[in-house]
């Protein structure tokens, strides 16, 4: 991967990526505490962490085991930086087995709510009570410490569940302080970070914004960026951050495929082009794309048409902006930290997004990501800053493809307009309900059945709606929501009484796995 440019702030923390899947959570809790954080690779050599010279290093956990012959690990010289360190989980048995402790496979696994016993408070503990509710998942542990180091916690079946070095600047921890089942765990990752490593909280998205702003000036300098807005917050916050930069250089392609949810399109046009007065090139392709999809029914098909079609309008229409160097796109910390750990090596590629990916060659864009550094919630809270409308900031995430993959088999005019009916209702008695920020989607599928059914007098053939709702972190495992009974009462009246063509609301009680969000 190309040498990434770190942020500078005065509050500086590296966390080590040794794999766990907890590893994004270490970083979002540190900057909840107002310091800002990067990941980096365990490989990260010892004069580049001393370049860096970050105010703290956090050893995060992993799924190997120190005495695997390829585990990953660090160099002793690591704790001669003069940087206080703090070990969690895989990190704790590596500072263990560094410094020359003993660490050992556990008796028994242990996985989950622990109670833990804290012997010796010292700074790390500062303030809080003795007995805690604590969450382990490990199978090795600390038997005895390194030298200088004393065991200050334990758990019946870890004795040593954490340990603190005598000088004050090295400790570790056999539990995950950032998950949310440790209560008080952010208290841990705070008193390290203000008591150990002397940060002051002075990250916060106000000045993180003006440092981004002044990124992509330096960046551009007078040449032009073009946008491509998608509806999605991603997007929307980029185009707003280029915009704040260098406004007369920012030109934005909406392209209006026809398959987003209802009134979302008008809102992008009123936001960006009259609130934000953005150089927004609104085209209209809705007919387009429902041409291109006439008679497709395979999903994987209609991706690539939606893809593709989507290539060919932002080609014919960002030729109209002249000479543009540069492509501004919405990509998050989390792709970043992913390319570094899958895509050592790769040049950055243009990662398929709200369907720009894909762009032909002979378009050679330069990149800039102002959000590379950022986590979704992190995304919003900078939208929020930056006055956006609410329902922009929260969006729930939609599929490039659109409503083209809610429709099962054909997209036509009539099935679009029936999915557009059933989902804007769905979307009112949410935000009516107030479950929006709970929710990580919620939408209506088509399926391609008709059934029977009876209205007035009169027997009915119609489609059935399907009702998805599910929370999720980050999409990648769901639950489905347990809605309140009042709530599916009222959809499935409104639903069936108002939108013509249906006669029946399932609800999806699936959740994934083994079952995906969306239906295609
Ligand atoms: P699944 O259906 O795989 O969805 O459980 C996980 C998340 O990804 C979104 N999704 C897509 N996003 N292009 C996208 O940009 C796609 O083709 C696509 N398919 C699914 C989905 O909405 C959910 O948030």
């Amino acid at each position: 991967m190309k040498e990434k440019k770190l942020y500078k702030s005065r509050d500086f923390i590296v966390v080590l990526d040794f794999g766990a899947q907890y590893n994004q959570l270490i970083a979002r809790r540190v900057r909840e505490c107002n310091v800002y954080c990067e990941i980096l690779p365990p490989e990260t050599p010892l004069s580049k962490l001393r370049e860096i010279n970050p105010s703290g290093i956090i050893l995060s956990g992993g799924p190997a085991s120190v005495y695997y012959p390829d585990s990953p690990t660090v160099n002793k010289g690591l704790f001669r930086l003069g940087i206080p360190v703090l070990g969690i989980c895989y990190g704790m048995q590596l500072m263990a087995k560094v410094l020359g402790g003993e660490v050992i496979g556990a008796e028994k696994r242990e996985y989950g709510r622990t109670e833990m016993h804290v012997h010796k408070t010292g700074v790390l503990f500062e303030g809080l009570n003795p007995q805690l509710i604590c969450w382990m998942s490990h199978g090795d542990i600390v038997k005895s410490p390194p030298p200088g180091f004393d065991a200050v916690a334990s758990t019946i079946n870890t004795p040593v569940s954490a340990m603190s070095h005598r000088s004050g600047k090295f400790h570790a921890v056999q539990f995950h302080p950032e998950v949310v089942h440790t209560p008080w765990g952010i208290e841990i990752i705070r008193n390290f970070l203000y008591k150990v490593c002397g940060c002051e909280g002075t990250w916060t998205m106000g000045n993180y914004i003006d440092f981004i702003v002044k990124d992509i000036r330096r960046a551009v300098k007078n040449q032009k960026v073009v946008c491509a807005l998608s509806g999605g917050v991603d997007s929307a916050a980029t185009a707003a951050l280029v915009h704040r930069a260098v406004p007369k250089q920012l030109s934005c392609i909406f392209v209006d495929h026809g398959l987003l949810r209802a009134g979302e399109a008008e809102q992008v046009v009123r936001t960006f082009k009259h609130n934000f007065k953005m150089r927004l090139l609104h085209v209209d392709a809705r007919e387009r794309f429902l041409r291109k999809l006439k008679g497709v029914t395979d999903p994987e098909e209609k991706r690539r048409i939606i893809g593709n079609e989507f290539i060919r309008v932002f080609e014919e229409f960002s030729e109209q902006f002249g000479d543009v160097k540069f492509l501004a796109q919405g990509t998050l910390y989390p792709d970043v930290i992913e390319s570094m750990t899958v895509g050592t090596g790769k040049s950055a590629t243009i990662k398929t997004h709200h369907n720009v990916g894909g762009l032909p060659e002979r378009m050679r864009f330069q990149l800039i990501e102002p959000l590379r550094f950022l986590f979704k919630d992190e995304v919003r809270m900078l939208c929020e800053k930056m006055k956006m409308p609410e329902e922009i900031v929260w969006r729930q995430p939609f599929p490039g493809p659109g409503l083209a993959i809610r429709i099962i088999g054909e997209v036509t005019e009539e099935r679009l307009r029936i999915l557009k009916e059933a989902d804007a209702i769905i979307l009112e008695e949410f935000r009516n309900a107030n479950l929006m920020k709970e929710i990580w989607q919620a939408f209506a599928v088509l399926p391609a059945v008709r059934t029977v059914g009876v209205m007035g007098d009169q027997r009915s053939y119609d489609y059935p709606i399907v009702l998805r709702a599910v929370t999720s972190q980050d999409g990648m495992t769901a639950d489905w929501a347990k809605l309140p009974q009042e709530l599916l009462e009222r959809l499935s009246n409104r639903i069936v009484n108002e939108v013509e063509g249906v006669n029946r609301l399932l609800y999806d009680i699936s959740s994934k796995p083994p079952s995906t969000i969306e239906w295609e």
